[in-house]
C-alpha cells in the first residue's frame, strides 16, 4: 500500500543522522538527493500519486507532503549540527597557552614541624598527637605544677570551662600535656614526640601570638641518663641548624623536669661572633628541656624508682624564624602570598 510506504519512509527520516563518516556535507547531500532529488524517493511517489484512485487522493497527498516537509526539516536540522561545530572549532585556538593554575604549596611551619619529626624519627621516634583542649590534670597536675603556678590563671590560659568544684577544661597551653596522656597509656620504653597547636592568652605582637606551635620530645626507660638527654640535643642541633652548630645548657626550672635546662645553639647567623640577631652574645635560645621529675612518672603510673626519662620542648614559630630569619610572628598567621611564596621551594 502507497500509504503505509509513505509512513515508513517518514519514520526513517524521523530516524536518520549523519556523521558516520568525517565528511557530514557530503552525508547531507546524499541524503537529499536521496529524498528530493529529481530521481528521488519522493518525486517517485508523486509519479504514483497520479494513479491513486479519487477517493484516496486526499489522504495520500497530505501524507506526501508530510514527508516532504520531514526530508527538508532534517536537512536543515543537519546543517545546523554542522554549522555549530564548526563555530565551535573556529573560535578555539589550540595552540594557545593553558591557564595558569596555581599550585599550593606547605606552609613554612609544617614543613618546620617536619623536620624536626624527621630528625626525631631517625633516632627512633614516633609521633604522638592528642587533645587541643585538655583537662587541668593533664595539663598542671600531672606535671607537677603547683597550685598557685602562673600559668593556672586566667591572666595567661584559656580556660573552657572553669567553675568552682568541676574539673576545669582549658585550651592545651603546651604539648606537655601529651607525655601525660602517652605515659597514662603506654609502658616505657616510650620514646615519643608530640607535635602541635598550643594557645596562650597573649595580645599579638611581633614577638607573641595567641595560637602558636609546639614539638615536645619524651624518653622513658630504665637508665636513661642526663648524657642521653645531651647527645639527643646535639644530634638535633646539628642536624636542624648544620654540621658546625654549639650548643650550651643553662640550668632553669620547669615544674615537670628536675634538673631543668635551656638550650642555646651558637648563632647560625654570625657563626657566634655577635649581631643583632643573638644581640651580640653569639648565642640564641632553642628549647626547654630536662629529666623527668620522679612525681611526674609516679603521677602518670611509671614506677620512677624503676624508670627515668628525659623530656625537652621547642616552639616551632621561633625555629623557623631562627632558620629562615623570619622577624615578626603575626607573618605566619596571615596568609599574605608574598610571604608563603618565599618558602615555596621547601619540600
Ligand atoms: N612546656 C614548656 C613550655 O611550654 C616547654 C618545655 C620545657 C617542655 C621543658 C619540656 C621540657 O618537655 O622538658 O614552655
Amino acid at each position: 500500500m502507497l500509504i503505509n510506504q509513505i509512513e515508513d519512509f517518514i519514520r526513517d527520516i524521523q530516524l536518520a543522522s549523519v556523521g558516520k563518516s568525517s565528511d557530514k556535507a557530503a552525508e547531507i547531500e546524499q541524503f537529499r538527493i536521496k529524498y528530493l532529488g529529481k530521481k528521488g524517493v519522493i518525486s517517485d511517489l508523486f509519479e504514483q500519486f497520479k494513479t491513486v484512485p479519487n477517493e484516496q487522493k486526499k489522504e495520500i497527498g497530505q501524507a506526501l507532503n508530510r514527508l516532504k516537509t520531514a526530508a527538508q526539516a532534517k536537512i536543515e536540522e543537519f546543517k545546523q549540527s554542522i554549522d555549530s561545530i564548526e563555530q565551535k572549532s573556529d573560535s578555539m585556538d589550540l595552540t594557545m597557552p593553558t591557564d595558569y593554575s596555581e599550585i599550593g604549596s606547605r606552609h613554612v611551619l609544617s614543613v618546620v614541624m617536619n623536620e624536626i619529626i624527621d630528625i626525631f624519627s631517625r633516632i627512633g621516634f614516633t609521633v604522638a598527637e592528642s587533645v587541643e583542649i585538655e583537662d587541668d590534670w593533664h595539663l598542671f597536675s600531672a606535671l607537677n605544677f603547683p597550685h598557685d603556678h602562673p600559668a593556672r590563671d586566667m591572666q595567661d590560659t584559656f580556660f573552657v570551662e572553669k567553675e568552682e568544684g568541676k574539673q576545669e577544661v582549658a585550651l592545651r597551653t603546651h604539648t606537655s600535656s601529651v607525655q601525660v596522656r602517652v605515659m597514662e597509656n603506654n609502658k616505657p620504653p616510650i620514646r615519643i614526640i608530640a607535635p602541635g597547636r598550643v594557645f596562650r592568652n597573649e595580645a599579638i605582637s611581633a614577638r607573641a601570638h595567641c595560637i602558636f606551635h609546639q614539638v615536645e620530645a619524651l624518653y622513658v626507660d630504665k637508665k636513661v641518663s642526663f648524657a642521653d638527654l645531651k647527645q639527643t640535643l646535639l644530634y638535633f642541633a646539628k642536624e636542624m641548624f648544620g654540621e658546625k652548630t654549639q650548643i650550651r645548657l643553662r640550668p632553669s626550672y620547669f615544674p615537670f623536669t628536675e634538673p631543668s635546662a635551656e638550650m642555646d645553639i651558637s648563632c647560625n647567623i654570625c657563626g657566634g661572633k655577635g649581631c643583632n640577631i643573638c644581640k651580640g652574645t653569639g648565642w640564641l635560645e632553642i628549647l626547654g628541656c630536662g629529666m623527668v621529675d620522679p612525681n611526674v612518672l609516679d603521677a602518670c603510673g611509671i614506677d620512677s624508682k624503676e624508670y627515668s626519662g628525659f623530656a625537652l620542648g621547642m616552639g616551632v614559630e621561633r625555629m623557623a624564624m631562627l632558620k629562615y630569619q623570619i622577624r615578626d610572628l603575626r607573618l605566619y598567621f596571615e596568609n599574605d602570598l608574598r610571604f608563603l611564596r618565599q618558602f615555596d621551594a621547601l619540600v
